[in-house]
């Protein structure tokens, strides 16, 4: 199985603001989202880069098919790693795998084993769901389980999780689920529904990632 190692993007937005702002803001006073509008005029993001958008398509990110569109016909209780992939300015295809830390992975349990806190309205007829792949304590790529089928455990420290509920910590130092992405059918193709309903790894403020998806959508519109 391929493992994704943690690799913080080339340029993110909380990157982008920590060097911008730095310690700065700690020490002398400024509040954090004063901070942020110093920032605003000179970030640029490139799509490769960007979060999973409304509307990408989720393609294999692994194996023999990869860079195919993954059908729900092709998972189950074992991960598969998907990118998601959206257009570039010319409309052409591009897999936003300019940032690692858009890895996602895809379950499909049957009917009635995804229960609360999964958002059920965000998966596919409440048997298909899709997390991001990184582990919210320090980024590595989160795997299956080798004790229980259709659970998931961190390589790096030995976080687990439970893609049933909602990807919750079910042990080990994780501070907070992995974020479920919302998806829905567009014909054969798996595709998002909008942004993650968490905030993904490396994001540890709210402010920061709702901060950085208006950005986001500003550069898009
Ligand atoms: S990085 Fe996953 S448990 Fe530490």
């Amino acid at each position: 199985m391929t493992r994704y190692k943690r690799q913080d993007p080339e340029i993110t937005r909380r990157k982008f603001i920590n060097a911008a702002v730095g310690t700065t803001a700690a020490v002398g006073g400024i509040s954090f989202l004063s901070a942020l509008g110093t920032a605003n005029p000179v970030f640029r993001l490139t799509r490769d880069k960007m979060p999973p958008l409304k509307g990408d398509v989720l393609v294999h990110a692994g194996g023999d098919q990869e860079g195919t569109p993954v059908k729900v016909s092709e998972l189950g209780e074992k991960l598969v790693r998907a990118w998601p992939q959206g257009k570039d300015e010319e409309g052409k295809p591009l897999i936003r795998k300019g940032d690692p830390n858009n890895i996602l992975v895809l379950y499909r349990f049957p009917k009635g084993q995804i229960v609360a806190p999964t958002n059920l309205e965000a998966t596919i007829d409440g048997e298909t769901v899709a997390y991001s792949d990184v582990c919210t304590h320090a980024g590595c790529s989160v795997g299956d389980s080798d004790t229980g089928v259709g659970q998931m455990k961190c390589p790096c420290h030995s976080g687990q999780y439970d893609p049933k509920q909602g990807c919750k910590v079910i042990g080990g130092p994780p501070p907070r689920p992995l974020a479920q992405l919302p998806i829905t059918l567009d014909g054969d193709n798996i595709v998002v529904k909008d942004f993650f309903l968490q905030m993904p790894y490396p994001y540890i403020h709210e402010a920061e990632w709702e901060e950085f998806k208006k950005t986001v959508e500003e550069q898009l519109a």
